[in-house]
Order: structure tokens, then sequence, then C-alpha cells
């Protein structure tokens, strides 16, 4: 078998709509408050896209920038990657309005569904497509537009998301020579499949006059379940890939953000502090496959990570589905 290719981070971007809502917007329609949403979500306000904003205009936002901060022209790109539970369309894919928008006139592209694991997912397959060959530049992207698939009647799930977008382009090692991807891993548990699920719109359940209605199409969530289920895994898997290392070694954690407290109970088990964590669901809520490459480029921009250190990323989400990846920066 030929060798592999080591494969780094060559520039990260992001993009989050002007449009800021407030936890007070909710506080004219539903029986909730600011102070309920602050305390036990630690969110503060989200972005809304615009009417004429959609998945890919998010996303190309953010992919020209990653582009722009990797040096890396669109037409040299070989493989885009978007990761989403929004898509513009249910057919074609979100990707391949991207690569014509980008002219990246080279590039393979599909969507990847795997939810808020979305940018991980898409992370580790262009990441193994570089790896063995099939690419050299890879534009992975994590894309939402939850604001057009939540039931604002629903005060136990509508605060919880925004939208937004960020990317990344990957690169041989050899030529960007910064954050090589050292290890990713991912798992899914179908059991949990309606932990978080949009009942219809799909083959089981088509469009109908009446699953509009009874609000079918929005996003459903057993947010206890997801609350257990996901301080249990975001431990685990930051605790597995900080195995075999000095804790000292961690230069910066990337978690999927949900809620402030998971984050926090997740660290607690560990015996962490957030020192060394980025959390900003406090300005964008949950934007699903977006939180994570929003966050990362967030915490590079800042310089928050110094050449040698490891940097982490975790997310989970419906299916069940989870991902993680470590990259020495
Ligand atoms: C949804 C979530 C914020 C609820 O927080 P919680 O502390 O678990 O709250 P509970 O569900 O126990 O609800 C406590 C009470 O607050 C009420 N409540 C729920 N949402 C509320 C809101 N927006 N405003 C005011 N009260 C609310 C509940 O109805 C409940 O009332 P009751 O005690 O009279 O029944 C939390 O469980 C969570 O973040 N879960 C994960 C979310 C998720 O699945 N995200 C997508 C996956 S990636």
């Amino acid at each position: 078998m030929a060798e592999l290719t080591r494969v780094g981070i060559a520039g990260t971007g992001s993009y989050a709509p002007e449009r800021v809502v407030p936890n007070s917007e909710f506080e004219k329609t539903l029986d909730t408050s600011h102070e309920w949403i602050v305390k036990r979500t630690g969110i503060h306000q989200r972005h809304f896209a615009a009417p004429d904003e959609a998945t890919s205009h998010l996303s190309v936002v953010a992919a020209e920038r990653a582009l722009e901060n990797a040096g890396v022209d669109a037409k040299d790109i070989d493989l885009i990657v978007v990761g989403t539970l929004t898509p513009d369309y249910p057919l074609p894919s979100t990707a391949c309005l991207v690569q014509d928008r980008l002219g990246a006139k080279n590039a393979a592209a599909f969507d990847l569904a795997a939810a808020c694991t979305g940018f991980v997912s898409a992370f580790s397959t262009g990441e193994a497509y570089i790896a063995a060959g099939r690419a050299k530049h890879a534009l992975v992207i994590g894309a939402e537009t939850l604001s057009r698939v939540i039931d604002n009647s629903d005060r136990t799930s509508c605060i919880l998301f925004g939208d937004g977008a960020g990317a990344a382009v990957l690169s041989p090692l050899s030529e960007c020579g910064q954050g090589e991807i050292l290890e990713t891993v991912q798992g899914a548990d179908g059991s949990g499949y309606d932990f978080i699920h949009i009942p219809a719109g799909g083959s089981v359940k088509p469009a109908s006059q009446e699953t509009v209605e009874m609000r079918e199409h929005a996003i459903k969530l057993r947010g206890r379940e997801v609350y257990r289920f996901a301080v249990a895994r975001m431990s685990e898997l930051i605790e597995r890939m900080l195995e075999g290392h000095d804790p000292e070694e961690l230069g910066l954690l990337v978690p999927h953000q949900v809620n402030r407290r998971i984050i926090d109970a997740a660290l607690d088990r560990l015996g962490m502090t957030a020192e060394k964590v980025v959390i900003n669901i406090q300005e964008y809520a949950n934007t699903s496959a977006a939180t994570v490459p929003m966050a990362l480029d967030e915490g590079l921009r800042a310089g928050r990570i110094e050449k040698g250190q490891l940097l982490v990323m975790v997310a989970f989400g419906a299916g069940l589905t989870w991902g993680a990846c470590k990259v020495r920066w």
C-alpha cells in the first residue's frame, strides 16, 4: 500500500448572518424569559439568516474567507463536502451550489448528513481523501439555516438554535506546514434516531397539508435525554483524544455548542477548566454543523493556540452521531 499523505489545516473561515435575535424576541410570543434561557443554556442571542440567504450563501462567505486565509485558489480545490441538516434543496446538494458560486471547477462536491457532527465528519472525510491521494486540497464546511426548521411555538426547542457557517481548507502538510491532523474518530448509534429528528419531509412521511399543520417539518427534541447523552459523549471523546498526552499539551479545545451547562458538566467530569475552551454559544446559540468550524475559526484567528500544541474538536448530535479530531498545531 502506498504511504499515506500527512494532512494539515491550511486555513479557516466563518460567517454569521447580520440579523441578531436576542432572547427577548421569544418573550413576545412564548412563556419564557431571557433569564431562564441564559440560566439553563448560556445563550444570550443568535443570528438568523435574511429571507434571501440560504445555507449555500452562508457557506460561500465562510468558504471564501477560508480560501483567502489558506492562500488556496478555488480552482485548486478538488473536493467540497458540506455537512448540513438544512440544505438549500432536498435535491441537488448544497455542495454543488457552493462549488458553482466559488468557481471551484475542478472539485467533486457532495453533502454529508451527520447533523451536528456534520463538520467533524466532513473534516474526517476530507482528511481521508487527501491522505489516500484521492484529493489534494479539500474544502470542508459546516453550515446551517436552522431558523427555517424550528417550531416557534415550542419553547423547549426554538430558543436553542441559530444560523451560521464555518469552513476549513485541508491540504498536504508538506504544502501548508501547519495543523497536522493526527487522529479522527467517528461513531453512531441509530437506536437513538428519534432523540432529535424532523418527522416529515422524507420518504417515511412526505410533505402534505397535514404534516405542515402538525409542524412536522420542524426539529423535535427529547432534550433531557440528549443532555445526558451529550455530557457523557463529550467527556469520553475529550478523554480519548487526550489519551497518552500530558494535559499541558492541550492548546485549544473546540466543542460542539449545544448548552453551556453541557460543556461545563463534561469539563467537570474530567477535572478540566474552561480556560482553553472556545465557548461562543452566548452569541450564536447552537448552529448544529456550524458550531465547531465557527468556534475553530474564532479560536485560531484570536491566536489562542501556539505551534506544537494540541487542538481537539468534538461534536455529537442527531443520529445519534459523534466525532472528534486531534490536530498538532
Ligand atoms: C432543552 C434544555 C435547555 C432544557 O433544560 P433543562 O434544564 O433540562 O430543563 P427541563 O427540560 O428539565 O425543563 C424544566 C422546566 O422548564 C420548562 N421550560 C422548558 N423550556 C423553557 C423555556 N424556553 N422557558 C421557560 N421554561 C422552559 C419546562 O417546561 C420544564 O417545566 P416543568 O418543570 O414545569 O415541566 C436542555 O435539556 C438541553 O439543552 N438539552 C439538549 C438540547 C438539544 O437536544 N439540542 C440539540 C442537540 S445537538
